[in-house]
């Protein structure tokens, strides 16, 4: 592909060849990934990746926008969408408008991504009537870590009904794709089926029509903690701790710099 898709183009991949997706926060991040993704998505997991925070509450505008401009340098391919934050969204569709609106003019994302289901329809569907591609996030939504009581499965047993009634909700208010974190893949495969609309999963099932993964946790580079549905491809994180103790014992020996790293000139006499 020559240029970035469009909502509408990822829409259009639903029950397709999977669409890739990573999250990314930095531009040379967003390179590495641009000829490979059909997607990027700017999380707000930034906060607990790169900013060592303890949930992704403390997330500001100012930082989606830093991180989302830095992003967005880096792509040339691949659709960004960036995440509306805690508190940026919430309290009315109008407030979420307005935060919306900054996001996707300061940073030039081709949509934004926000957390909720029934709850947030009205929100989705005031969005998306002004002008602002949405996607949804069901599931285990890590804003809500406080009255969800934890990082766990969701949709289990009885409330399969109320997550399913969350993905048509999205759907009906017009989201173009939705991510669907930590549920059961029997409940996962239902609602791909069900709806319309893509579903990416992340820790959900290999049968929805996209998968996301924050990029430093498959690179080994974030290594507080490791999900289940984490699947490491590199340990840049150990690699990168054995380079830098390499270098603190070359320069200790002073084994560095060597002649190669520095500059010959006349001595004055
Ligand atoms: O912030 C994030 O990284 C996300 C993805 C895990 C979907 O929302
Ligand atoms: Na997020």
């Amino acid at each position: 592909r020559k240029t970035a898709p469009m909502p509408e183009d990822i829409r259009a991949m639903k029950g397709g060849t999977p669409i890739v997706s990573l999250t990314a926060y930095t531009t040379p991040m967003a390179q590495m990934m641009d000829g490979h993704c059909d997607f990027v998505l700017v999380g707000d997991s930034v906060g607990m990746v790169l900013h060592g925070l303890p949930s992704t509450l403390g997330v500001t505008m100012e930082m989606m926008i830093l991180h989302g401009k830095a992003v967005a340098r880096g792509l040339t391919r691949a659709m960004m969408v960036v995440d509306m934050p805690f508190g940026s969204y919430e309290e009315s569709p109008q407030q979420a408008f307005a935060n919306a609106a900054l996001l996707m003019a300061e940073t030039g994302a081709g949509a934004v991504k926000l957390e909720g289901g029934r709850h947030m329809a009205e929100t989705i569907a005031f969005l998306v009537a002004r002008g602002v591609p949405v996607m949804a996030h069901i599931g285990l939504t890590p804003q809500s870590i406080n009255t969800l009581g934890g990082y766990k499965v969701q949709g289990r047993g009885d409330a399969a009904e109320a997550l399913m009634a969350d993905a048509r909700a999205v759907c009906d208010a017009g989201a173009f794709s939705v991510v669907l974190e930590k549920v059961p893949a029997a409940l996962a495969d239902q609602i791909t089926a069900e709806i319309a609309i893509p579903t990416i999963g992340i820790g959900a099932s290999a049968a929805c029509d996209g998968q996301i993964l924050v990029v430093d946790d498959m690179l080994g580079l974030f290594t507080a903690f490791k999900p289940k549905f984490v699947k490491r491809y590199a340990a840049l994180g150990s690699d990168g701790e054995a380079a830098i103790e390499s270098y603190a014992e070359d320069v200790r020996t002073r084994a560095f710099p060597g002649p190669e790293h520095v500059f010959a000139d006349k001595v004055p006499s």
